[in-house]
This record gives structure tokens, sequence and C-alpha cells, in this order.
């Protein structure tokens, strides 16, 4: 009986390894598409929570940063501001020491967590998500980081949340903004932010994918309405040697 039970378990486990994108392997070990469909069906950022949990140290910001930057480069793209990007990204960081930060587009936490851990205890980091699903990982991802009780988490349209920053979340002004959500919207949330009195002289906004996928209407404005010292930071885009880059604009106030 025993030989018969290791017999057949041999059998499925041959057929998972080298047979089983077969049809007529799923016919034979339903179990067998149960393992391999599962597994698929993951979504790339669940991927990518997993093998960081895997590959990283718990509470240890570098060792998830360098995980994420490993699966981007080794094995599927994602689109975190990725290390080249990131080491501009934590020179502006560094430069403002920003006691109050937003970010627009938290995705799976890779820039949030690479930005708080530069930051000192007391900075509040405000960072929005609209996606379900993107917001529960980051969450994990930030919570496996040990920064879950350094960054705020808010699970909305960023449109919806800018005009209530200082009535729902106590902010006066913003020291520093990242910007890394769909492109189409960088320009409205700008405004947004300047409307609702959240920029003040000095405040540093950093808009991410400024070439690829490009923010052209965005880039304009910041260049020519005569608010913001604005200058662009030419780099690669992520986990690739295409040409992307950050700009940084400096509202005048
Ligand atoms: C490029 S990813 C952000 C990457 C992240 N900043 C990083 O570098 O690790 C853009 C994210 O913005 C989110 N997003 C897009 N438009 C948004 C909006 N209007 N409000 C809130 N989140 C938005 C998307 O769901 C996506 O997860």
């Amino acid at each position: 009986m025993l030989y018969k039970l290791r017999f057949w378990t041999g059998l499925q486990r041959f057929a998972l390894q080298h047979l089983s994108r077969e049809r007529s392997v799923f016919r034979l070990f339903p179990s067998v598409r149960a393992q391999t469909t599962s597994a698929s069906a993951m979504s790339l950022e669940r991927r990518i929570l997993q093998y960081v949990q895997q590959q990283a140290l718990r509470g240890d910001p570098d060792s998830v940063m360098a995980a994420i930057d490993k699966f981007g480069w080794e094995r599927e793209f994602a689109m975190n501001v990725g290390d080249v990007k990131g080491v501009i990204l934590d020179r502006f960081v560094k430069e403002t020491a920003p006691k109050t930060m937003l970010e627009l587009g938290t995705y799976m936490g890779y820039s949030a967590i690479r930005t708080v851990r530069l930051l000192p205890e007391t900075a509040r980091f405000i960072t929005v998500e609209f996606n379900q699903e993107n917001a529960a990982v980051a969450k994990e991802m930030i919570a496996f980081a040990g920064l879950q009780n350094r960054i705020i988490q808010i699970m909305s349209d960023s449109a919806e949340v800018i005009p209530q920053l200082k009535t729902k979340y106590g902010v006066e002004t913003l020291d520093m903004v990242f910007i890394d959500h769909w492109k189409d919207v960088y320009l409205r949330d700008i405004k947004l932010l300047e409307t609702n009195e959240l920029l003040r002289k000095g405040t540093v906004v950093v808009a991410d994918n400024i070439i690829k996928p490009g923010a052209p209407d965005y880039a304009d404005y910041v260049r020519t309405c005569g608010k913001y010292d604005s200058t662009f930071h030419e780099s690669n885009y992520e986990y690739s040697n295409d040409i992307d880059g950050l700009e940084k604009s400096v509202y005048r106030g």
C-alpha cells in the first residue's frame, strides 16, 4: 500500500516538474492543475512580497529594497522607482530633510520604505494609493520592513485626499512631495496642492517618470508657470537602460 502511494506521489511530482503544461497531465492529475494554477494566479505584487519574505531580513528596510530590486532586474519588471533613480531620490530626501512629506502612488511600498529609512522617527510620511490590492501588499511589505509605525498609509484617490490633508490629517504645509502615481493626473494634483495651500516657499516637489512613460503637460507647467525653480535629473527607467528622469521643482511661494 505504502509502495503504491510512493509510486503515485513520485509520478505526480515528475509530471509537475516536466510535463505540467500538457493538458493530458491536468486530466490525469487534477491536483497538479490546482498547484500550477494557484502559483500562476498570484499577482506580480504578491509574488514579489512572497519573494521578499523569503529572501530579505524582517525589520531590515535595506534588505527589503535589495530583494525587490533583485526581483526587478532578474525576474520581472515592476514599476517601483528602482535602485538607480532611487539614489537621486535619496539625495533629494537627505538635502530636504522633510518633517512632513506626502507621496502620491504607494504601489507596493518600495519608495516609501526607501524614503522613510532616511528620515528621523519624528518625521511624518503620508502615502496615498487607490488600488486596494496594491495598498494591501504595501501594508504587508512595510510591516515586514518594520516601518509600520512610521508610514501613514491612506487608501483613496489622491484627488479626494489632497483637499482633506489639512482638515482630516492635520497637515499645515508639506516640506516635500513625491509624485509617482498615474502620469495623466500629475498636473491636476500639483494644482490641487497649490489651491489647497499645502505648498510653502521652499517645498520640494519631486516627480518620477518625466521621460518614460512621460508627463509632458506636468513638466511644461512646472518649468514655465513661474511658480517653481525646476530642474530635470536624467537617469534610467526602472530596471532597464532606457532613459528616464526625475523633475525637482522648488515652490517659490
Ligand atoms: C508607479 S506606481 C508607484 C510606485 C512607487 N512610488 C514606488 O516607487 O515604489 C503608481 C501607483 O499609483 C497608484 N495610483 C495611480 N493613480 C492614483 C490616484 N489618483 N490616487 C491614488 N493612487 C493612484 C497606482 O495604483 C499605482 O499603484
